[in-house]
């Protein structure tokens, strides 16, 4: 049977319980196209995509691979039919290395050994066929997000996978790596493959896809040709109401410092040099952004003013307070409120509920609780209000975090963080992962705090979120404070340079 259709989706309904993820879905992929799936958090774009990959199982519904109706139970049978997924959240092996990695399961054996030459010369060409450069024999644990997920990529690849479906690529990705992504993806589909993009950037989803499907609520809102779409109209179909992407209103004025630090260095976890030399403060009532390229220093900034990280030389001064070797529990005594940007590992415990995980940190405090006994009647209405002021999709304060969607998952760490009036708030890439409509719950809530007189420092790789908030702009490159920018009148052209270490024609990340 010939189409020109490699993956059909015909009325897929998923339910968890008395909750319908996914409803009579129906989505067509063509053979050379990059459909993009957008919608808000907890739409069901990753339910959706599980019921594809055999990781879920459909209530009802229909899948066709290449015009023919299959079966799919698990992730095997889904490799098996040439299709390949990489996850929202990366699951490789922090121990093993990019080869190990890549061929796990089915690694090249010689005289019933594993070939490790082998294994690594066949990274290395696929790595060269497809532009995604890696080094084979380095351990996953020492890479940084971009370079792990070209490793996911290649992991993919390998399977010998004709349709890819990407969960959120570019939510970890620098605006450059994006790119370099992009191109990745066109030279598939010129080449015959199908891609599946689900992404909360709508302008990458404008520039890149050819279709675009919506999905609000589990069901599908439509699909449309890329080239007849606007972000705002994208935007409207998702959330059903106009979103605004401007910079937010603010009145001028910032009070006493919170946050000084004074020619901080640290250390990086494989003992090199990762800050240089960083002073700076942060005012109450003032937001200061850190923009920059990830892994420019980036998390050993956040961790060593979160106290999860000892500097090696210089001072920090939270609140008046000298918590330059101060633990993390104390810089927390000391004022500080933190969003983390890996929240999976630092940010929730996933097993527990929200209720458990908004409490955290706080158990021995009143009012949650008294003579040692906790006040789960308060901590549960307490979570339903945050459920509330932070649009948290879920059936209620007693389901698990892990039965959350990503961005959701998000939400309660911000829920957390937020309502404990500290008088510092760090906040390390607090929208990466979540809807437009979300974010700009988000952004609202963050100028709330300002207005409230809180010390905010936003880390965030994303320079139109920075220019959103930002009272003043650092740019961070190489560890060092590159340059402080005026958010209203810098260009995006000379922040970007700025971004890449001052010299107009930089070529390539450090
Ligand atoms: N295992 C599960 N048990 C219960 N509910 C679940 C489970 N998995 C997903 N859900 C619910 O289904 C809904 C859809 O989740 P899904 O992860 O598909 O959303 P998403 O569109 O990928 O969102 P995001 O953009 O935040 O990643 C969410 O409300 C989520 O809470
Ligand atoms: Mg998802």
């Amino acid at each position: 049977m010939h189409t020109d259709l490699a993956v059909e989706l015909i009325g897929i309904t998923r339910r968890f319980g008395s909750f319908t993820a996914n409803l009579d879905v129906s989505l067509a992929v063509r053979r050379g196209e990059i459909h993009a799936l957008v919608g808000e958090n907890g739409a069901g774009k990753t339910t959706l995509m599980n019921c594809l990959f055999g990781m879920l199982v459909p209530d009802e519904g229909r899948i066709r691979i290449d015009g023919r109706d299959v079966q799919i139970a698990s992730p095997q049978d889904a490799i098996a039919l040439g299709l390949g997924m990489v996850h929202q959240h990366f699951k490789l092996v922090p121990s093993l290395t990019v080869a190990e990695n890549i061929f796990l399961g089915m690694e090249p054996t010689r005289g019933g050994l594993i070939d490790r030459k082998a294994q690594s010369e066949a990274v290395r060409d696929l790595a060269r066929r497809t532009g995604l450069s890696v080094d084979p024999d380095r351990p996953v644990r020492e890479l940084s997000v971009g370079i792990e997920q070209r490793v996911e990529i290649l992991k993919v690849l390998a399977r010998g996978a004709r349709t890819v479906i990407l969960d959120e690529p570019t939510a970890v990705l620098t605006p450059q790596e994006s790119r370099d992504l992009f191109r990745t993806l066109r030279g598939f589909t010129a080449a015959g493959m199908s891609v599946i993009l689900i992404s909360h950037h709508l302008d990458e989803v404008l520039e890149v896809s050819d279709r675009v499907t919506v999905l609000r609520d589990g069901a599908v809102i439509g699909t449309a040709r890329t080239a007849e779409m606007t972000e705002s109209a994208l935007a409207q179909m998702m959330v059903g109401r106009p979103v605004s992407f401007g910079r937010k209103e603010r009145t001028p004025g910032a009070g006493a410092t919170v946050l000084h630090l004074g020619n901080v260095d640290a250390h990086d976890d494989r003992g090199l040099h990762a800050l240089h030399d960083i002073s700076f403060e942060v005012r109450a009532g003032e937001i200061v952004a850190i923009a920059g390229v990830d892994g420019n220093g980036q998390t050993e900034l956040a961790e060593v003013i979160a106290g999860l990280r000892r500097p090696s030389g210089g001072r920090i001064v939270l609140n008046g307070q000298d918590t330059s070797q101060a633990s993390a529990q104390e810089v927390r005594q000391a004022g500080l409120a933190h969003v983390p940007a890996d929240r999976l590992v630092r940010g929730v415990d996933l097993r527990e509920s929200i209720s458990a995980n908004i409490l955290m940190g706080r158990q021995h405090q009143r009012p949650w609780s008294r003579h040692g006994l906790i006040r789960w009647g308060r901590v549960r209405a307490e979570a339903q209000a945050l459920i509330r002021r932070f649009d948290i999709r879920t059936r209620g304060p007693d389901a698990p975090v892990k039965s959350l969607s990503g961005g959701n998952m998000q939400k309660v760490v911000l829920a957390r963080e937020f309502s404990q009036s500290k008088p510092f708030l760090l906040v390390d890439q607090p929208t990466r992962g979540v809807d437009i409509g979300a974010t700009e719950g988000i952004h609202d809530e963050i100028m709330r705090q300002r207005a409230a007189g809180v010390a905010i420092l936003l880390i965030s790789v994303q320079l139109d979120e920075c220019l959103r908030l930002a009272d003043r702009l650092l740019v961070l490159f190489n560890g060092r404070i590159q340059a402080e920018m005026d958010p209203v009148t810098a260009s995006l052209d000379e922040i970007g340079v700025q971004m890449m270490g001052g010299r107009a024609a930089a070529g390539g990340t450090p």
